[in-house]
């Protein structure tokens, strides 16, 4: 046998236990400038095909009596080996992480430089007076091994998700990683903050591609625990904070609170009189107008009349409902977006994606560029986007 037979065979062998997708998945449908010759984003898909059994850090944590150490149990267990390489999952020799596909296309899909996908942006005045411009965000969000099961079952063959396959198993750990255009003179706390180039629009949605730098501004997590009975999930989410004073910014990121349940019960008249909520620990320490409706959960880039988990409950295919109630709703119409979802869909007839957003958006990008005969997802994409 001579010796690249031999060298395929093995390598057959080790990953055989992989499902193979990596080579029909595209990374950015962004055209890399002539002469660049630094980062560019690779997508990691090699899912795992079994279910593991790894350890656990946070199993005997609980997130009601300690939230704060089960949430900063969770931050060090998506730093391993991931803060040394920057995020580069290829090089984690520690821990295996995965990227989500199909998040490469339209006007806000990854860029090539850290496959960042764009976010909502500060709008002019939102963060202070003297803002006069937009300001963008872009974030990354990558899954640990128990998550990239399912992932591999629905995108086993890259030609035909299987969709009904969306529920993720006990131990799941997605963790989403947020980038701003924002500096210190707009965010006083962003001082010192991680630094990474993004290939991002030069203003407006569509608008040419230019490198910019962007400041890590916020981490959130959600962990599929099953001593979560409300949703299934528990998210938390951090923000940097250079008051923290840690030499290694990875170590400055401040929590905003964990949340475990939608608070199906919590309306209007309850926060009126200081009624407080039960199905979340919110760090007092927070200031108020960086969360979510009446108090929840969200981060500081989120939808104010939403919050982590009632926006991600929302994660099915097709998408009837819209993710957050629209600013006409009244109150009985928003508890629909309140409830305390546990491995079903939003709206019947719809089939669920268990709090995976990564999953439906995926999916719906999926299926627009089939219906544009686009089997890539990037058809014309420079042409027809920025032009
Ligand atoms: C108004 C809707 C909305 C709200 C509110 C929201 N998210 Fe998300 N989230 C999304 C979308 C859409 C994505 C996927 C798209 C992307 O990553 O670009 C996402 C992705 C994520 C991911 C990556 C895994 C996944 O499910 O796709 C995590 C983790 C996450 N969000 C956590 C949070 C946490 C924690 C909060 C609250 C602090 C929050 N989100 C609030 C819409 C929302």
């Amino acid at each position: 046998m001579r010796t690249w037979e031999l060298l395929s065979l093995s390598f057959l062998m080790l990953s055989s236990s992989f499902v193979h997708a990596s080579g029909a998945l595209v990374s950015s449908c962004d055209k890399i400038p002539s002469g660049y010759s630094g980062k560019v984003f690779k997508i990691k898909t090699d899912y795992l095909a079994e279910t593991s059994n790894k350890k656990r850090p946070w199993e005997y944590i609980s997130f009601k009596e300690e939230p704060q150490k089960y949430a900063y149990t969770i931050l060090k267990y998506i730093y391993d080996g991931n803060i040394d390489c920057d995020f580069d999952l290829h090089c984690n020799k520690v821990a295996n992480w995965y990227h989500a596909p199909w998040m490469h296309y339209g006007i806000n899909g990854r860029e090539f430089v850290n496959g960042l996908t764009r976010e909502r942006s500060f709008k002019p005045g939102e963060l202070h007076n003297d803002q006069k411009s937009m300001l963008q965000n872009w974030a990354i969000s990558i899954v640990n091994e128990q998550g990239s099961y399912t992932y591999g079952q629905v995108w086993k063959d890259i030609n035909n998700p299987d969709i009904t396959k969306g529920e993720f198993l006990d131990g799941t750990v997605n963790a989403k990683l947020v980038f701003t255009e924002a500096t210190e003179d707009d965010i006083p706390t962003l001082k010192n903050s991680i630094t990474w180039t993004g290939y991002i629009n030069q203003s407006e949605k569509g608008t040419p591609k230019v490198f910019k730098q962007l400041r890590l501004f916020q981490i959130d997590f959600l962990v599929k625990d099953k001593r979560s009975e409300e949703t299934g999930w528990v998210a938390g989410t951090f923000i940097y904070d250079c008051t923290i004073n840690n030499k290694n910014p990875w170590f400055n990121m401040k929590l905003v609170g964990v949340a475990w349940g939608n608070d199906p019960n919590y309306f209007r008249a309850d926060y009126i009189i200081g009624k407080r909520l039960l199905e979340c620990w919110i760090n007092p320490d927070v200031m108020k107008g960086s969360l979510g409706y009446l108090g929840r959960l969200n981060g500081p880039i989120d939808n104010k009349k939403s919050s982590c988990l009632s926006c991600h409950s929302t994660a099915q295919y097709p998408e009837k409902s819209p993710s957050v109630p629209s600013e006409q709703s009244t109150e009985g119409e928003i508890k629909y977006w309140f409830r305390n979802l546990k491995e079903e869909s939003f709206d019947e007839g719809a089939l669920n994606f268990d709090y995976s957003k990564q999953l439906s958006h995926g999916i719906r990008n999926y299926y627009s560029a089939k219906e544009e005969n686009d089997s890539i997802g990037c058809n014309d994409f420079n042409y027809k986007r920025y032009h």
